[in-house]
């Protein structure tokens, strides 16, 4: 974990205290702390930090790293690196959803967090668009895999061909991906390490339909937005389940209870300042919907309408 993040990082399981954690460092490279652990003054929870990650979730408690993420399988993670990385692998149907994504954000002075970073695609472009960009997910070999590829630059992936035959490639991230600027960190989107307005870029994407009570993550990401001069890019497909959150938590998709009709409008309205959830407001600068694509195995992807919203305050 580059060092940079230690001024920056609160105890998630005292939310909505805000207590900064202590850092004490076993083993490092330079600027990167390799071994070590985060300490809650008030709660006295440790968070370690093993082999350059540090484990901000609130499930890993007292220096244990716990495995809580679905997204662990290794079909899932050739799936999720093809998704974010198959056009620098050249292939023939690669997606170009991150490109158009970022084209939507602005230059930012500041901090951005890109929050269900998975492999850190996004992560990697809002690099070029800000002064530093952490990626947060509570999947371990997602954000193992994006560390690697943040310090090697390059990695051998092993892509599903049929069953279990696999084909192995290669990629380089390009020459102008500055990766000093980008940090990856497991921990929970429902309760974000960071402290309260102080992200100038945020991204949620593909993820709001993942999280058992997606409200918690719109009022995190709100919390930890810059009051002032913040631009936020939302985008899913409200794929609503009631495997991952009771109906009665979903943002859209029903007809009674609250959040009726369509995700996309409520959250719309929300940052609006719709019952005042998300103070204080966002303006709605554009909407719309990138094609987005994940791959299963040479014969098989899923092409999915990811709808975005990008806010201004
Ligand atoms: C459908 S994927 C989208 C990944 C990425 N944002 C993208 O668009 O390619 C959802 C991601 O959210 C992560 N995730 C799910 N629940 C989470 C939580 N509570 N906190 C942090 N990450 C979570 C998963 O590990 C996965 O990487």
């Amino acid at each position: 974990m580059k060092k940079v993040l230690t001024d920056m990082l609160i105890c998630p399981a005292c939310l909505p205290d805000e207590y900064k954690l202590k850092e004490e460092v076993v083993k490092e490279i330079g600027e990167d702390i390799l071994t070590g652990s985060l300490t809650c003054p008030q709660c006295k929870n440790i968070y370690a930090i093993q082999d350059g990650i540090a484990f901000l979730d609130p499930a890993s408690k007292q220096g244990k790293v716990k495995s809580i993420s679905r997204y662990e399988s290794r079909p899932l993670l050739s799936s999720y690196l093809w998704s974010h990385y198959a056009d620098l692998l050249h292939e023939e149907n690669a997606s170009t959803a991150y490109r158009e994504w970022s084209k939507l954000l602005q230059s930012n002075s500041g901090v951005a967090v890109d929050a269900g970073s998975a492999v850190g695609r996004f992560t990697f472009e809002m690099s070029q668009k800000n002064d530093f960009v952490i990626g947060i997910d509570n999947s371990l070999s997602f954000i193992r895999a994006a560390r690697e590829l943040m310090t090697k630059r390059r990695m051998t992936i092993s892509l599903y061909q049929e069953g279990n035959l696999t084909r192995e490639t290669v990629f380089n991230l390009p020459e102008t991906w500055n990766t000093n600027k980008v940090e990856f960190i497991v921990g929970d989107a429902l309760a974000l390490p960071f402290k309260s307005d102080t992200i100038s870029s945020l991204a949620s994407l593909n993820m709001i339909d993942k999280l058992p009570v997606p409200i918690n993550h719109l009022k995190e990401m709100n919390r930890i937005a810059k009051e002032k001069n913040a631009q936020f890019l939302f985008s899913d497909p409200f794929s609503w389940s009631a495997e991952v959150a009771d109906e009665k938590d979903w943002l859209g998709g029903k007809t009674s209870g609250l959040y009726t009709g369509r995700g996309k409008k409520n959250i719309i309205d929300m940052l609006q300042g719709k019952n005042n959830e998300l103070p204080p407001e966002w303006r709605i600068e554009k909407q719309g919907h990138v094609w987005w694509k994940i791959r299963t195995h040479s014969n098989h992807f899923e092409q999915i309408k990811s709808c975005y919203i990008k806010a201004e305050r």
